[in-house]
């Protein structure tokens, strides 16, 4: 049996007619850039959200970008940062030529909140938690820091959507919540997209500006802005994924549920989740000592799996600047060489994870 770790088709075949439907609405409407489509998204993820404000945008990256310059960070500035993430969240920070300061993961494989604290220097403007896997960061601890130390707290919530702390949705916790619709995230699109939340009605207004070359009104440019606008088609096909997206939830964790009580392999280790965290399963990592061989035995199955991260941000050749070693951070270090992500998605068929489980013990 062939399985992928993620099969996009098989998703968008889940609601096509509607996908079909929207694409042909936006096409159809003649106007392709900041029109209502975009709009009505941004009202519908505020309202999902339960917050005043959404701004679509181009990406997450760009989310985090324009997060970070929106807040008035930049040069001088640090933002602390966890070691085990994507890159893009450190692009956001260093975009803006603010400093990046790592902290090493916890036994949950997120940023490790007992430890921000020794991080904060006179220089610290914010913390950045990157909510990964789909499993909402120790937001009680790390809000509470924030609040201590008047820090921004900026979340990166591109692997998180619908994903709680303590029953609180993340990206509703600080100054501003960074979303990305990559198409294989929780909610995707069918190209780049991505969307600030917040409810600092300013805060707000700087993005939108900023998206759109600084100005309000055509040829009027306030501030130096770029351009990041989501585009109509986007908008309108994140409409039916946002209508859709709690099934697709569900079906992850009943997925992830089954991994949980099917996997028995003592050289396999899924890590633990947070009793307060209530986890939507954007991916679903476990940790393997003998990866290689692991990877290898899974392919020759027939399995085919994604490694998130085998290069960390603190050790890219781009911050090669910043003199991070590998030792720096043992945690993200370990997870940087065992994880595995195993397949799942909304619309693995069941007999393929099964089988999955089923090579994965006969390891
Ligand atoms: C944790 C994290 N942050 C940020 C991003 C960047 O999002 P995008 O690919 O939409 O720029 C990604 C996704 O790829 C991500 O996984």
């Amino acid at each position: 049996m062939n399985v992928n770790s993620v099969v996009l088709k098989r998703t968008f075949e889940l609601h096509k007619a509607e996908y079909e439907e929207a694409a042909l609405r936006a096409l159809n409407s003649g106007w392709y850039i900041l029109g209502k489509e975009m709009e009505s998204f941004e009202k519908e993820f505020a309202e999902w959200a339960g917050v005043k404000h959404c701004v679509a945008l181009n990406s997450g990256t760009d989310a985090l970008i324009l997060a970070v310059r929106a807040l008035g960070i930049g040069p001088g500035d640090e933002v602390i940062v966890p070691a085990n993430a994507y890159i893009a969240s450190v692009i956001g920070v260093t975009e803006n030529g603010a400093t990046p300061v790592f902290v090493d993961a916890d036994e949950y494989m997120e940023m490790d909140a007992d430890r921000i604290e020794e991080k904060i220097t006179p220089h610290t403007k914010a913390v950045l938690p990157v909510h990964l896997f789909g499993q909402s960061s120790r937001m009680d601890k790390i809000t509470e820091i924030c609040r201590k130390h008047g820090l921004l707290l900026i979340e990166d919530c591109a692997q998180c959507h619908g994903s709680t702390y303590g029953g609180q949705l993340t990206g509703t916790f600080g100054t501003i919540g960074c979303f990305s619709f990559y198409p294989t995230k929780p909610l995707g699109a069918f190209g780049d997209a991505g969307a600030i939340v917040t409810n600092d009605d300013e805060l707000a207004e700087r993005v939108r500006l900023l998206r759109n070359y600084g100005s309000r009104i055509k040829y009027h440019n306030e501030i130096n802005g770029v351009n990041s606008r989501m585009d109509e088609l986007q908008a309108a096909l994140l409409k039916v994924g946002l209508k859709h997206m709690a099934e697709g939830t569900e079906e992850r964790r009943r997925q992830a549920e089954a991994y949980k009580a099917g996997l028995r392999n003592p050289k396999v280790i899924i890590p633990p989740v947070y009793a307060a965290a209530e986890h939507v399963y954007h991916l679903f990592p476990v940790l393997v000592r003998d990866r290689e061989n692991f990877l290898a035995y899974l392919k020759e199955n027939g399995i085919h799996t994604q490694v998130h991260y085998p290069i960390p941000p603190y050790v890219a050749d781009c911050y090669a600047d910043l003199g991070c070693h590998w030792e720096d951070f043992p945690n993200a270090t370990r997870y940087a060489r065992e994880e595995v992500s195993l397949p799942i998605y909304a619309g693995l068929p069941d007999e393929e994870l099964r089988y999955v489980i089923d090579v994965i013990n006969r390891y």
